[in-house]
């Protein structure tokens, strides 16, 4: 009896841990889960990436998509992943503290001019070999899909660093952007996305930083009366799988997989720009906010608070990944 028990338990555990291995003649499935809705940049390449699969490995795969946190949220995710509950996350570059400190460098303040020198990098030999720097924790990086440059958003107008002093600002557990919002001398209060509308509409938090796609898509525009255009930090994703997964497919599978990610990735790094400056127009015209264009000089006065973050995250990100990353800001 008690032998049988633990067998069961055995199985059970070996199941809850192992690949979706599909039983003979069935798909292989892929759960893939996020955060945001469908229509954003993630969520459409989420459901691109769906149909692709649908339309060439019927039978072989059936990809599921689950948006807006409905099967994990971000504080779960990644365990939710290594333990084979799920096959495939696009977390932002924030969320993979636990495993890798190099990845920071895309939450570095103003270290990017725009984001044509974002794509520059991720196109770089050093954000390829970023890809790979989880694999100790059994992480693959499949490929970077774009979202956008990040916006303040607050309950009082933000023109200069020293506005944002006193408030809770919502952030991605980071440390670096921890470290950006204690430089203007404000609160920054980790904070599942989920939770972000609810928290800046009860007053938790009084600020947060998005794309216009996220203040966009979750209605934070209703409960933040003032958005400085500041575009002073990146959020974009990585695409990611478990190498025990990615490896356990058929070569033939796998190789077509890999071909439909490249051709999503394509997509959705050619039209994020187009999906935010969308959503920046419609926030715009509903008028619940009052948009803060910042001069050279004012922004200039945020990169300057800010900039010194760099220095104190440079030997956990590694200075050669800040000087690959500053290296692009000058086009070729
Ligand atoms: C956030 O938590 O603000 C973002 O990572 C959400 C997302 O996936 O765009």
């Amino acid at each position: 009896m008690y032998k049988s028990c633990v067998a069961a338990m055995v199985a059970a555990l070996y199941w809850l841990s192992a690949p979706a291995m599909a039983a003979e003649g069935e798909p292989i499935v892929i759960k893939f889960a996020h955060v945001v809705a469908d229509d954003t940049p993630k969520g459409k390449g989420a459901l691109l990436f769906q149909k692709l699969v649908g339309e060439r490995l019927a039978g072989k795969v059936k990809v599921e998509v689950y948006p807006n946190s409905t099967l994990v949220g971000d504080a779960d995710e990644m365990q939710a992943l290594l333990d084979g509950k799920v096959q495939m996350l696009a977390p932002s570059l924030s969320k993979f503290d636990k495993y890798t400190k190099k990845l920071q460098v895309f939450d570095l303040p103003f270290l990017f001019d725009d984001e044509a020198a974002v794509q520059r990098f991720q196109n770089r030999e050093m954000s390829r070999e970023l890809l790979r720097s989880m694999a100790d924790s059994g992480i693959y990086g499949l490929a970077y899909w774009n979202n956008g440059l990040k916006q303040l958003s607050a309950t009082r107008a933000l023109v200069k660093p020293e506005d944002a002093a006193g408030l809770a600002f919502r952030i991605q557990p980071s440390t670096v952007l921890e470290a950006q919002f204690d430089a203007v001398g404000a609160k920054p209060v980790r904070l599942p996305f989920a939770d972000v509308y609810k928290s800046l509409q009860n007053g938790v938090v009084q600020g947060a930083e998005n794309p216009w796609s996220n203040i966009a898509s979750q209605k934070m525009n209703t409960v933040q009366p003032f958005i400085t255009e500041s575009n002073h930090g990146v959020l974009n994703y990585m695409l990611v799988t478990t190498s025990k997964f990615w490896m356990s497919m058929p070569f033939a599978v796998r190789s077509e997989l890999e071909g439909i990610v490249l051709e999503v990735t394509q997509t959705v790094n050619k039209e994020a720009a187009a999906l935010n400056q969308r959503d920046r127009d419609r926030i715009v015209a509903s008028g619940t906010s009052k948009l803060i264009t910042l001069t050279p000089e004012q922004r200039q006065a945020w990169r300057e608070q800010m900039m010194p973050v760099w220095k104190t995250y440079e030997a956990d990100i590694g200075a050669d990944v800040i000087r690959a990353a500053l290296t692009v800001n000058r086009k070729r």
